[in-house]
């Protein structure tokens, strides 16, 4: 049994159906197009490698949402004892074809048994955007108490005031989701709240097919 236990979304098992529905577009937009690759954003990839080079050697690494698994086996070729868990299983059956050695798990991020101080790292990389806004505290705060001391947070997330309903994504698909979008420093505030100290910001701007986005780094003191 969890020692803190985490409100359960009301929402959770229609935004696992709409996940599982999109999953292998959203794997193909990848493999094709090299939206939602690191490799293909500069500063998404040296956000990833910055953290792959901190967390390096701390302890194993989890992949909170990891989709298709992109950057989880992106962290494994680089040498970090990385897994990955995700609310989709379709999404994990595409993370697992794709990238065979790796491993990964269905999981929500609301139902994560994790030990406190087991961990060196801990990703949220475009993935806690659909938690509900009072759910989203307790979940950085899990991940707080799951870093060992020293260890840290990365999350990219979208940017905005707004509570975005999607009833389509892509390619069309039909979809049941809300996207809460976080101002930066709202969401820096949740973080510190949570217990961690940020030590890096990145602010990126809306491009032709994406709105703005933040990462946000932290660090379990100690
Ligand atoms: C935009 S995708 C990003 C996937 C991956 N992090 C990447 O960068 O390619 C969002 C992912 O978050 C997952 N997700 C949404 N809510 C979740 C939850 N409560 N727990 C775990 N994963 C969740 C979805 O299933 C989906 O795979």
């Amino acid at each position: 049994m969890r020692a803190h236990r985490i409100d359960r979304p009301a929402d959770l098992d229609v935004v696992r159906d709409s996940y599982d529905a999109v999953a292998d577009n959203y794997v193909h937009m990848v493999l094709t197009t090299g939206v939602g690759d690191i490799r293909s954003h500069p500063w998404l990839k040296a956000s990833i490698d910055a953290f792959a080079d901190t967390v390096g050697g701390l302890g194993p690494v989890l992949d909170v949402g990891c989709g298709p698994g992109t950057v989880t086996a992106y962290l494994a070729e680089r040498g970090l004892d990385v897994s990955g868990v995700d609310l989709s299983p379709r999404m994990i059956e595409n993370a697992r074809r794709l990238h065979p050695r790796c491993r990964f798990d269905v999981a929500s991020a609301t139902e994560l048994d994790l030990a406190e101080g087991s961990l060196g790292g801990v990703l949220g990389w475009w993935s806690l955007f659909n938690l509900p806004r009072d759910v989203l505290p307790q979940v950085l705060a899990m991940f707080a108490r799951a870093l060992k001391p020293g260890g840290h947070l990365i999350t990219a997330t979208h940017v905005g005031d707004e509570d975005l309903v999607r009833t389509e994504a892509y390619g069309g698909v039909p979809v049941r989701w809300t996207t809460h979008k976080w101002r930066p420093e709202q969401l820096v505030d949740l973080i510190e709240r949570a217990g961690l100290c940020p030590v890096a910001e990145l602010r990126l701007p809306a491009e032709e097919l994406t709105g703005p986005g933040v990462v946000v780094m932290a660090k379990r003191p100690g």
